[in-house]
């Protein structure tokens, strides 16, 4: 286990697009290891691979609800419209006010390259969005309507 320096909003890495995972081996296994870690020690409820300099499209979540790995994740459903505050580990002490869909369905591939599709719903729904615009370079700042600093107790993604 490492905790990995998380990459904060200046950082041209975080406006790239992470490329698709090909390759499913043991360096995988110890960056979705490390992101969970590290996602944790900073009490996040999602993290993608940009936040922590690897262009690849791997994100890890828990909302809540128990640790999910994505690989190459894909939205292929979506209903609802949710309004909240969003905050994010590369953006500390700034929430904004981003609309997302209630409902997601992602289809993603494991850590051994299955594929799985997940369905979330209010936080994990935001957490899917968010780390998937991660993973197409954009940050939540420029999907919100209005920003907050210091609100204490805001999920951070
Ligand atoms: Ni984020």
């Amino acid at each position: 286990m490492a905790i990995r320096i998380i990459r904060k909003k200046d950082d041209e890495v975080l406006s790239k697009v992470c490329k698709p995972v090909t390759v499913f081996d043991k360096k995988l296994g110890i960056l979705l290891d490390d992101m969970y870690d590290t996602m944790k020690m900073y009490e996040g409820v999602g993290l993608a691979a940009s936040q922590v300099g690897i262009l690849k499209r791997v994100v890890v979540i828990d909302a809540g609800t128990g640790r999910v790995e994505l690989i190459n994740p894909e939205i292929i459903e979506e209903s609802g419209v949710q309004n909240g505050l969003e905050g994010c580990l590369s953006v500390p002490g700034v929430y904004g006010e981003v609309e997302r869909p209630n409902k997601v369905t992602v289809r993603a591939l494991d850590r051994n390259g299955v594929p799985f599709e997940i369905t979330g719903e209010e936080l994990l729904a935001r957490a899917l969005c968010h780390e998937i615009d991660h993973l197409n370079g954009k940050l939540f700042l420029e999907r919100a309507t209005r920003l907050e600093t210091s609100q204490k107790g805001q999920e951070k993604v």
